[in-house]
């Protein structure tokens, strides 16, 4: 190729190379951690403060989308026809057998960047690393061939609890692009409001989309009513069609696909709101779960999904399929002919029929259903993926049956929970989930089988919206745990380091904050409740603990270390499902007594309780502590009387006693107060 003398000049103006970079490698460090980078064996660098010769070689849609891609990152480009030899940026669309559609390979040297692909999703993610490596206009030589770990790298983003705009999922889309992730799952359905404009059933919108009062929580424990648009007091919203398609084409040009989910049989109870002759009776009560009797539910969803899939062109819908109530099934003359006419063995077999149609409908559209784990109930759905939240175990039976899986358990993924100190952090639906234990965890291990984890093609952070009704709320608990799933989902777990992780996601954390984010400020991070980070050593460790009649045992879902708990060292974390809190449902309350093996001077008891109000766990309203030396007869020590009160934050109290005893046994009784619900304590502390 023969380059023109003009050519030569211009490349010479915008191309001012230096073999003497100011630093070899990134201060940063690019997010998510590309699977294999190695820098220049010598300390040469490409500055690119003068711009670069922009070359793309790929499909027309595509380089439009690339330009922009490489417009947003802020290096001057001028695009050029042929490659250029000095100042380049060549983006170049190559088969190869890597197994990734979204691999590249870049090569970083004195003279340009070269960044090949399969696809032009390779291309993207390419330039997403190109930016990052940016360090002031100088970019450090180096190789990198990369590809993700796994190919859907997920966010679930729920507007039926509180609307939020279109505007505002462009800003996080905005974020997901440049972290490498390519599915926004959008929660657009639910009983607190629907959220997507439906032609064929006005109602959906004009009325179920809007309800009083505003906050999730108040109109959830209220009469959960909808009301019209535009009446006095109605919130809520929903996303035109052309917005829809709009935010569509937005996340398409940042090879973010959009899954819409459209809920059912269950979380339907807006939809019957709207159209009550869909309940299974014609009674005024509320119903969550959509008749599967009747034909007019078929008529009405796959209508729905007629106009959802012209919307969307996403290969899978989201079909929804958790937590149906199935209650009003039972009842249903419609419902109870439909098991009779099609054979089916209960409600359980009810629901997967609706599945089973569902999906036959969406396959004949070329299209393909995810579900909720609980799809599995019943029997799966031939060619459904399963989206695996109560925890693994669905998932990985719906693996061993040979279907795809997308990891989203709420273990890890459910960025919901408090991020830090909950008794610092906004009101929330409890628990505790630090970005630490986010980035922890690992989708495909290699404790499974090959044959299951070859089905695992995904992970997900779902952020539900029933406490978060602002944009800034919302964006606070996205980010950056879902930076967390971003990595997860791209590196493989030889690379992932938490220590670089946390850097790297603080140096984006600030940048978002000068951008006007609100994500949550990591370096501020207070961290785990400081009682729970060493075991703590007192005179009853180790010693052997009755539970006494009548409250006779812990829940067995909270049982944390059985019998030993109390006594085991161990404090609680700020969650109650860490298995070191012991969980209390019975109408005894706690009622345990130590045997410290021998007769003892003691100077305390005592023992920490939490209160979380929303999920029903409460501090005990009274709490005596007695001791004897013969098992027989008991000396109270002390009685403490506790006014429990019901407050939005979780709290944490202990209840104890100081003197002087001689004890070897030693009984501790906590009462429930009249909200009943569990009684939650970790340890027995005896000084
Ligand atoms: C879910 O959290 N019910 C999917
Ligand atoms: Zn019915």
């Amino acid at each position: 190729m023969r380059i023109s003398a003009t050519l030569l000049t211009i490349i010479a103006a915008i191309a001012t190379l230096t073999a003497t970079a100011a630093t070899q490698q990134p201060t940063v460090g690019v997010t998510p951690t590309p699977n294999n980078l190695t820098y220049a064996e010598e300390t040469t660098s490409l500055d690119i403060t003068a711009g670069l010769q922009l070359y793309i070689s790929c499909d027309s849609s595509d380089t439009e989308r690339l330009v922009r891609a490489v417009e947003r990152t802020g290096i001057a480009t001028k695009r050029v026809k042929r490659p250029a030899r000095n100042g380049y940026l060549n983006l170049i669309i190559r088969e190869n057998s890597t197994a990734s559609d979204e691999a590249y390979e870049m090569t970083v040297t004195e003279q340009g960047v070269e960044i090949v692909a399969p696809t032009a999703a390779g291309l993207f993610y390419g330039v997403q690393t190109l930016e990052q490596l940016n360090n002031n206009g100088c970019i450090a030589a180096c190789h990198i061939s990369d590809a993700p770990r796994l190919k859907y790298r997920g966010i679930l983003i729920d507007i039926s609890r509180h609307f939020r705009t279109a505007e505002f999922l462009k800003r996080q889309i905005d974020i997901m692009a440049q972290l490498k992730m390519n599915r926004l799952h959008l929660h657009l359905t639910d009983a607190a409001g629907w959220r997507l404009e439906i032609e064929s059933y006005p109602r959906l919108t004009s009325y179920a989309a809007w309800r009083t009062p505003a906050t999730w929580k108040e109109w959830w424990y209220g009469e959960r009513a909808h009301v019209n648009e535009g009446d006095a007091g109605a919130y809520g919203g929903y996303l035109t069609k052309a917005e829809a398609r709009d935010l569509v084409a937005y996340a398409a040009d940042r090879y973010i696909t959009i899954i819409p989910e459209i809920e059912m049989p269950g979380h339907s109870d807006e939809v019957l709101a709207a159209y009550p002759e869909l309940k299974c009776s014609h009674q005024p009560e509320r119903q969550g779960d959509l008749c599967i009797g009747k034909e007019a539910t078929f008529e009405m969803m796959q209508s729905i999904l007629d106009e959802v899939m012209e919307i969307f062109p996403s290969e899978y819908i989201h079909i929804g399929g958790d937590e149906a109530g199935k209650q009003e099934w039972a009842k249903c003359e419609d419902c109870q002919r439909r098991i009779k006419e099609e054979g089916l063995n209960g409600v359980d077999e009810l629901q997967s029929y609706m599945i089973h149609r569902i999906e036959e409908y969406l396959n004949s559209h070329n299209r393909q259903i995810i579900g909720w784990d609980e799809i599995l109930q019943g029997g799966l759905a031939p060619n459904a993926t399963v989206m695996s939240w109560r925890g693994e175990e669905g998932g990985i039976t719906a693996a061993n049956m040979g279907h795809d899986v997308i990891m989203s358990p709420h273990g890890y993924c459910y960025i919901d929970a408090p991020q830090d100190a909950p008794c610092t952090e906004p009101e929330s639906i409890g628990g505790y989930l630090p970005l630490e234990r986010v980035y922890s965890y690992d989708p495909a291990p290699k404790s499974l089988d090959e044959s299951v984890r070859r089905h695992i093609i995904g992970v997900q952070a779902n952020l539900w919206a029933e406490f978060i009704p602002t944009d800034e709320h919302y964006e606070y608990m996205l980010w950056p745990r879902a930076m967390a799933v971003a990595e997860i989902g791209w590196t493989h777990p030889e690379m992932k380091d938490y220590a670089s992780f946390r850097e790297r996601a603080i140096a984006i954390v600030d940048n978002m904050l000068e951008r006007g984010y609100h994500p949550f400020d990591l370096k501020n991070e207070k961290g785990n409740r400081p009682e729970s980070l060493q075991p703590i050593s007192h005179l009853a460790v180790g010693k052997s603990v009755t539970y006494n009649a009548p409250s006779r045992y812990y829940a067995p879902k909270y049982a944390a270390a059985g019998d030993a708990t109390l006594t085991d060292g161990l404090r609680g974390t700020w969650t109650y499902a860490d298995n070191r809190w012991q969980g209390f449902l019975g109408r005894g309350g706690v009622d345990v007594t130590i045997d410290m093996g021998e007769v003892t001077e003691i100077h305390s008891v005592a023992a920490d309780f939490m209160q979380i109000c929303g999920p029903g766990v409460f501090m005990p309203c009274r709490v005596i502590i007695s001791v004897s030396t013969d098992g027989v007869e008991y000396t109270t020590l002390t009685t403490i009387d506790h006014e429990v009160v019901v407050d939005e934050l979780p709290s944490f109290k202990s209840f104890g006693w100081e003197g002087v005893a001689e004890a070897r046994y030693i009984r501790y009784n906590a009462h429930r107060s009249k909200f009943s619900g569990f009684l939650f304590v970790d340890e027995i502390v005896v000084q």
